[in-house]
C-alpha cells in the first residue's frame, strides 16, 4: 500500500541492534515484494526467520486448460461449487492464463494445523459469505461480507473463519495489485476524484506474537506447485514492524460510485489493477439523468479484453437469470451487450442496487474443467430473439 504503517515495537533506526530483556538480540527481515525497488516492510522476528526442518514433497496444482482458444460467452454457477473442509483444497480454479488464476471457493474449517504462503502471486479474497479473521505475520485483520482481502505475495498467513458458512471469489496475480494510477498523485495518496480514500482501507490492526519452538508447517505455492515446509519456529513471531508492505482490507460497500448524465464506461468501477488486468467494483448507485438515458450499458467490443463478471446481490440489470455467485465471461473479439429486453427495461429506472466484482484481462482466458462442470452450455445463445 502507498502509506506507512507500523504496529508493535521497532528499534528507533533501521539496521541496527535491538536487544531483548534478556540481551538476546531479535532479527531483523526486509520484506519486499519487487527486488529491492518496490514496497518493503521492515520486520523484528524473535527467531531467525530462516529455520527450515524439513520439506515435503511437491504438490502440482497447475490448472490445465479444458476450454482454450474459443469465442464462446460463457456463464457458470458459482455456487455450484461444493464446500470443502478445507481453505486450500476449497480453492477450485476455473478461469487462468499468465496474469492471474481465478478461483471460487467455499471453505468450512479455520486453518489451525498449518500455515499459506504464495511466494509469487499477491492474492485478492473477495468475501461473499462468511466472517473471521485474516491471520498474518504482520498481523490480523476482521473480515464480512463485501470485503476484499488484498495480500502481497510472501505474506504468511491463515484464515479463521466464524462458521462454516463461507464463499470467495479468489483472484491470484502474478503482479503487485495496486489502486489504479489515475487516482493517485506522484507521492500515491489518493486523489480527491478517486472513488475511495485511504481512510477506506483497514491495515492490520492488532499483532499476535507467538515465541514457540516445534514444528510449523508453512505450505508454500511457488509456481503453481506447493510445497510443504516445516519451520523450527512459529510462523507469527514478529514483535513489530514498519513499512509500506502488508495486507490490508477495503470493503466493496465503501466504494462510491461515479456517475453521469449518459452512461459511463467501466473503467469509472476499477478499483485494482495489475499487471494486464482490473478488477471493478459493480455498488448500488443513481443512474444516469439525462431526461433520455439508457442506464444500460450499449453494446460494445473491447476486442482485446476478456470480461469476467462475477455477481454478488441485488438485479443485475443488463442479464436475465443471473442469480448470486453466478459468473460471465464474454470473450474478446466479440460483441457484447444487454440480454433482449434489458435495454428497454432500463430506460426511465432511477437506481440500481447491483452488487458485482468485474475483473477484465488484456489476455485470453482459459476454462479448466471445473468450470466446464458448472456452466451453462447454452449461455452463449441467450440474446438471440
Ligand atoms: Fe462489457
Amino acid at each position: 500500500m502507498p502509506f506507512y504503517h507500523k504496529l508493535g515495537r521497532i528499534p528507533h533506526k533501521r539496521h541496527i541492534t535491538f536487544q531483548k530483556e534478556s540481551g538476546a538480540y531479535y532479527y531483523e527481515q526486509l520484506f519486499g515484494t519487487e527486488g529491492f525497488h518496490g514496497f518493503s516492510s521492515l520486520l523484528y522476528h524473535t527467531h531467525r526467520p530462516t529455520q527450515v526442518k524439513h520439506i515435503g514433497e511437491p504438490i502440482d496444482l497447475t490448472p490445465v486448460a479444458a476450454l482454450d482458444k474459443h469465442v464462446k460467452a460463457q456463464m457458470l454457477r458459482g455456487f455450484d461449487v461444493k464446500p470443502t473442509a478445507d481453505f486450500l483444497d476449497s480453492r477450485v480454479i476455473v478461469l487462468f492464463n499468465n496474469d492471474v488464476n481465478i478461483a471460487l471457493a467455499a471453505p468450512q474449517k479455520s486453518m489451525t494445523d498449518y500455515f499459506y504462503k504464495n511466494a509469487d502471486a499477491d492474492e485478492v479474497l473477495f468475501v461473499h459469505k462468511g466472517t473471521g479473521t485474516l491471520k498474518t505475520l504482520v498481523g490480523n485483520i476482521p473480515f464480512s461480507y463485501g470485503d476484499y482481502l488484498v495480500i502481497p505475495r510472501g505474506m504468511i498467513y491463515q484464515m479463521h473463519f466464524d462458521t462454516e458458512d463461507n464463499r470467495f471469489l479468489v483472484v491470484e496475480s502474478f503482479s503487485p495489485v495496486l489502486t489504479p494510477r489515475n487516482y493517485r498523485n506522484n507521492f500515491g495518496q489518493l486523489l480527491e476524484h478517486s472513488p475511495f480514500c485511504e481512510r477506506d482501507f483497514r491495515a492490520p490492526s492488532e499483532l499476535e506474537t507467538h515465541d514457540e519452538k516445534g514444528d510449523f508447517v508453512v505450505k508454500t505455492k511457488k509456481e503453481n506447485v506447493l510445497h510443504e515446509v516445516v519451520y523450527g519456529t512459529h510462523p507469527f513471531d514478529v514483535v513489530g514492524w514498519d513499512g509500506y508492505n502488508f495486507p490490508y482490507a477495503f470493503s466493496i460497500h465503501n466504494f462510491e460510485p461515479i456517475t453521469g448524465r449518459v452512461h459511463l464506461p467501466p473503467p469509472i468501477h476499477q478499483n485494482f489493477e495489475g499487471h494486464n488486468f482490473v478488477i471493478c467494483s459493480f455498488v448500488p448507485r443513481l443512474y444516469d439523468y439525462h431526461p433520455q438515458a439508457i442506464p444500460a450499458p450499449y453494446n460494445h467490443s473491447n476486442i482485446d479484453s476478456d470480461e469476467m463478471l462475477y455477481y454478488v446481490d441485488g438485479d443485475f440489470m443488463s442479464r436475465n437469470h443471473v442469480e448470486k455467485g453466478y459468473i460471465s465471461l464474454h470473450p474478446a473479439g466479440l460483441v457484447h451487450g444487454p440480454h433482449p429486453g434489458a435495454m428497454e427495461r432500463s430506460i426511465g429506472q432511477k437506481e440500481t442496487g447491483e452488487l458485482a466484482v468485474m475483473v477484465d484481462t488484456f489476455k485470453p482466458l482459459k476454462l479448466t474443467q471445473a468450470a466446464l462442470d458448472i456452466s451453462d452450455p447454452d449461455y452463449y445463445k441467450s440474446w438471440v430473439e
